[in-house]
């Protein structure tokens, strides 16, 4: 449904977007994860056929963004980062005043309108000017929108952001839902928490470069094979320093850091169990007052992830 190939947009010498290739299929919530700046606007602008790539291609259901613009805009709603605002207007009106826009029949209106307010639970809030609502209301009038021509692929730009928890939890569950539909959706955020639940793949970009893209299962193995263990030492007849020097002749250990009696030792990749580390510190002459490994965290997982330790 998305196919980016090589894709390359500059503003002036800033590589915005730097050979990116990514695709994503039928069905599928993708997770588009990057710090500010990444280049997660951009990539959805030239798919919403805002911005023209320099070079590389990009197509929407087999349409190509550079010769297809208008028949991509039938199949493709987008929601970007901010809402306009259009003063004056009720919610009612303002979807029906995107239906037109679409050119849904007029007799058809009330009954699309009505139905994209029932799914975004805005039914009530109907007669409520626009510049009203909450901020969490008006990301779901956002999404409102871009459901009004019946779109198979939707690019949601951080339909999250600003809302609080429960809001958040909410628009999971309508982006969800919008999955069960069949939609094909891109969905970018800074959080990799916010998107890990719902996304069925996720890719994570930064400085205009893919780092990872895959599912997040297999993000956290990779991440998984580096994993930490803290381990508490009582004083006893032999220093921490000989603790650690004889810790690392095992090549299973990666690194040891000591501080104020606790270690800890980064194991290096692939699945060792914890037994040998233990009958490693014994044999050492340590004396364990506790011994924790450390459950490795989705947001932990995305530092590790963006500072290169895939690549
Ligand atoms: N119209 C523009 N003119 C010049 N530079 C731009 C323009 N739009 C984006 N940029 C630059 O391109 C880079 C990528 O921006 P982009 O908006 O795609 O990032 P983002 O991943 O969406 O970040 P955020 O999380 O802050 O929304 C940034 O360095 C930004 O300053
Ligand atoms: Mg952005």
């Amino acid at each position: 449904m998305i196919e980016i190939r090589n894709l390359r947009k500059k503003f002036g010498s800033l590589v915005a977007v730097d050979d990116l290739s990514l695709s994503i299929g039928e069905g599928e919530v993708f997770g588009f994860i990057g710090p500010n700046g990444a280049g997660k606007s951009t990539t959805m602008k030239v798919l919403a056929c805002l911005l023209k790539p320099d070079s590389g291609s990009a197509k929407v259901c087999g349409l190509d963004v550079n010769k297809d613009g208008d028949r991509i805009r039938r199949v493709l709603g987008y929601m970007p980062d901010f809402l306009g605002v259009y003063e004056d207007l009720n919610v009612d009106e303002y979807l029906q005043f995107f239906a037109s826009a679409f050119r849904i029949e007029r007799r058809r209106r009330r009954a699309v309108v009505d139905s994209v307010l029932e799914l975004t639970d805005l039914t009530a809030k109907k007669r409520a000017p626009v510049d009203s609502l909450s901020r969490g209301m008006q990301q779901r009038l956002g999404i409102a929108r871009v459901l009004i021509h019946e779109p198979k692929v939707l690019l949601l730009d951080e339909p999250a952001s600003g809302l609080d928890p429960r809001a958040r939890i909410e628009m999971r569950s309508l982006i969800t839902e919008l999955a069960r539909m069949g939609k094909c959706i891109m969905v970018s955020s800074h959080i990799l928490t916010e998107l890990g639940e719902m996304s069925t793949s996720i890719g994570i970009i930064e400085r205009g470069k893919l780092l990872y893209a895959g599912s997040l299962d297999d993000a956290f193995a990779r991440v998984r094979g580096q994993e930490r263990i803290a381990v508490g030492l009582e004083a006893g007849p032999v220093p921490p320093e000989l603790i650690c020097a004889s810790l690392l002749k095992d090549a299973r250990v990666a690194r040891v850091d000591h501080q104020n009696g606790e270690l800890a030792v980064e194991l290096a990749a692939g699945e060792h169990g914890h037994h040998f580390l233990l009958e490693a510190l014994l044999a050492s002459g340590a004396r364990i007052a506790s011994f924790k490994p450390e459950v490795v965290k989705l947001e932990d997982a995305f530092l590790k992830l963006t500072t290169g330790a895939l690549q």
